[in-house]
């Protein structure tokens, strides 16, 4: 569907930066976004200026709604098949991750499904899931390898994700999660050894932005993410590290050492290596749902913020540790579980995860020449988080073409 030119008008917020240009909102200023009533007008794609113009072909009434831009989900294990939901039964019957992932759960069970599956499979239900996202309000989101666990797969994976892109309605980034788990036969060295010979096929088709490793006693070490940081810096690529998800092994210094773009995870944080996050040009993409499902450790998200720090807020969607798709979902969680404002939240899940794949320069916020990555709910910006798991998304725009419509909204929309 083609929409040409597009004005959205009467709505009760409209949320923007306090000034043009900024390439995130650290939590220090996350506070000074306005929020102002209004609309806005989109021509060939782009934001062309913050109040209506009733002279465009199609013509949105958002009166009683709240415009923000198009959610960012920065950090998401698709493509991947299939589900783990008897894990989530051991969890909640008080078995740890880590002995669920021992005992050949875990990744490797998602590794297994992924070998045994068909291209078509995994696009089918990925393709599936980012229609659930985009109903979601969510425009952008980061593609992961990482359930390949063996040179074949991991690039199999990489190829998915850039299959993935052509049948979504979204834009995807695609990071290299190269060190997910050690794959059997293989010391983590040994791995990161063959991670190194995998570098040239792995930034061939110039899909891959980032590469990432998963930091933890049952994964890889310290010492393997300085070495993934040599290897992503050596390519031009960003690096991405899950750390301090369970064990607490003071990983944020060593990534930051490493020049990493985020650290994710944070759970078991420790409270020293805060300041030196804060200060830092790494974003600290916080995960509420995995914390929440596994009743895991809760990251620092008040203390983060306050220390002025790039705070991000993503899905992790995986079938393992968050089947979560809705980032709403994930803004309920984080307001109640980290004691976030709601304008922290969306800052978090918007501009700032833009920042954390690089793509601040064009989308994240309402901002005359960015990209008309747009969210229409059904409500205040507060609503999103109060009324905990409603979906409040009215409608979504990715380059100004609507890409969901709810039902009831249909109504609001002349022109179409
Ligand atoms: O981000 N922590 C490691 N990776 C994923 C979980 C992957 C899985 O369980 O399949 C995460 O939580
Ligand atoms: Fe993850």
């Amino acid at each position: 569907m083609s929409v040409g030119s597009l004005s959205i008008s009467g709505a009760e917020q409209v949320l923007r930066p306090d000034r043009h240009g900024r390439p995130y909102l650290r939590g220090d200023v996350a506070f000074r976004q306005t929020v102002q009533p209004g609309g806005l007008s989109v021509r060939d794609g782009v934001i062309a200026g913050v109040v209506h113009d009733p002279t465009c072909d199609v013509l949105v009434d958002a009166s009683g709604c709240a415009v923000i831009p198009g959610f960012v989900d920065c950090h998401t294990h698709l493509p991947f098949v299939g589900w783990r939901a008897v894990e989530y039964e051991q969890k909640i019957a008080g078995v740890p991750y880590e002995q669920i992932s021992r005992s050949g759960g875990g990744i490797a069970s998602s590794a297994q499904a992924l070998s045994e599956a068909t291209d078509e499979q995994v696009l089918a239900q990925s393709v599936a899931l980012a229609g659930e996202m985009a109903a979601s309000g969510t425009t952008t989101f980061e593609c992961k390898s990482g359930y390949g666990l063996s040179r074949e797969g991991e690039l199999r994976a990489l190829e998915l994700a850039r299959a993935l892109d052509s049948r979504v309605a979204q834009t995807t980034t695609s990071t290299a999660l190269l060190a997910h788990a050690v794959p059997p036969l293989y010391s983590a060295t040994d791995w990161m050894d063959e991670v190194e010979t995998m570098m040239p096929e792995v930034v061939r088709h110039g899909s891959v932005s980032a590469l990432d490793i998963f930091v933890e006693s049952i994964a890889f070490s310290n010492a393997d993410l300085t070495r993934m940081g040599a290897l992503a810096a050596s390519a031009g690529l960003a690096l991405r590290c899950h750390v301090e998800q369970f064990g607490g092994l003071r990983s944020v210094p060593v990534a930051l050492a490493a020049g990493a773009r985020s650290v994710d995870h944070l759970s078991t944080l420790h409270s020293d290596d805060i300041p030196a996050l804060a200060d830092a040009e790494c974003a600290a993409v916080l995960l509420p749902a995995a914390e929440f499902l596994g009743a895991e450790h809760r990251a620092p998200g008040r203390e983060l913020v306050d220390a002025g720090a790039i705070v991000v807020l993503a899905t992790d969607a995986n079938p393992g540790t968050a089947p979560v798709f809705s980032v709403p979902l994930v803004i309920g969680l984080a307001i109640r579980l980290y004691r976030l404002t709601a304008l922290e939240a969306v800052a978090a899940a918007t501009l700032n995860a833009a920042w954390t794949l690089g793509l601040h320069g064009d989308r994240g916020s309402i901002e005359v020449g960015k990209r008309a990555d747009l969210v229409v709910i059904d409500g205040s910006i507060e609503q999103i988080a109060y009324r905990f798991g409603h979906n409040p998304v009215l409608a979504a725009f990715v380059a100004g073409e609507p890409v969901f419509i709810r039902d009831d909204a249909r109504a609001r929309f002349q022109g179409l």
